[in-house]
């Protein structure tokens, strides 16, 4: 099993991340399923090729350990897919301290720990390959999402910054950002702020919900979590040095809008979209 490609990916539980074991492992590679519960995960089969460890990207033991038992059953790492995240959403001021931190601790500081952590082990390889799932959110902003954005625009210099500094030593860097995908993103995942103290508030957050639900007609544009991992495994497979994937036909309408478009207008046009 030695000479096979080997992934690992961290959030594995659901959405972009189990699909993104699978469609590995389809393509014959080594795949090291992390995730806070694996004992819970029923519905990934470990095999010959396939492993799932314990990661809570919040407790450094955990991502220590994982890296050690998938190096001494595989031999060696070759991608790591820093994907374990979700979302906060709501008016900032409602949000609590601790739901501020975690939405950090998790999407970016889960991203920095794991990094630092696999770096020993990339150094010695002279070779090995980051994948940072950001998000279209990484590249523009929806209203009341204020923290979630922070985090994957931090996502977005963080990773366009490393990948200067590591590519002399043979390991690069790449982001994939997709649009809206049908995952437990919007629905277990979302951690909702409590409006009931800012009245003047809950229209428009309601509107956000609304607009935002996967339930609406505007859901049939969502990705499927095997889209995106498809265009993880480009991500992993590229030869060409590319650094961004955009993920989905939103995303890519969304930013070539952005580019396109005055400020102004773009502002204009994902107002009405979002509170609209
Ligand atoms: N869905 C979208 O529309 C969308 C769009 C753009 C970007 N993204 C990004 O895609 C990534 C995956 O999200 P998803 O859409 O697949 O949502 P999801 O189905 O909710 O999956 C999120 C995964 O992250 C894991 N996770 C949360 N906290 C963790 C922690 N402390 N340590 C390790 N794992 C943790 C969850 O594990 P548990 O089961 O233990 O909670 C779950 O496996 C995220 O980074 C998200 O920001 C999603």
């Amino acid at each position: 099993m030695k000479n096979r490609k080997t992934i690992l990916i961290t959030g594995c539980s659901s959405g972009i991340g189990k699909a993104t074991a699978r469609h590995f492992h389809q393509k014959g590679w080594n795949v090291v399923a992390t995730m806070r519960n694996p004992g819970k995960e029923k519905s990934l089969s470990e095999d010959d090729r396939l492993i799932k460890l314990k990661l809570d990207v919040q407790d450094k033991a955990t991502i220590k350990n994982a890296l050690k038992s998938a190096i001494k059953r595989f031999g060696k790492i070759d991608v790591v897919v820093n994907n374990a995240g979700y979302g906060t959403a709501g008016p900032l001021e409602a949000a609590r301290d601790d739901q501020i931190k975690r939405q950090f601790d998790v999407n970016l500081f889960g991203v920095i720990d794991v990094t630092r952590a696999v770096l020993p082990h990339f150094r010695e390889n002279k070779s090995g390959r980051f994948i940072n799932i950001s998000s279209m959110g990484g590249l523009v902003t929806f209203p009341f999402f204020s923290l979630y954005h922070a985090t994957k625009w931090a996502i977005e210099g963080f990773s366009e910054s490393l990948q200067y500094e590591l590519e002399h030593l043979g390991i690069d860097v790449k982001v994939v950002e997709p649009g809206a995908v049908k995952t437990d993103f919007a629905g277990r995942s979302l951690d909702l702020f409590d409006v009931s103290g800012y009245p003047d508030h809950q229209s428009l957050v309601e509107k956000m919900k609304k607009n935002f639900d996967q339930r609406s007609s505007k859901a049939s544009g969502y990705s499927e979590p095997e889209q995106i991992a498809a265009v993880i495994f480009k991500a992993a497979s590229d030869a060409n040095g590319r650094f961004r994937f955009i993920a989905g036909k939103d995303a890519r309408l969304v930013w070539r809008l952005r580019r396109l478009l005055s400020f102004k207008l773009f502002r204009a046009i994902i107002k009405k979209q979002a509170l609209g």
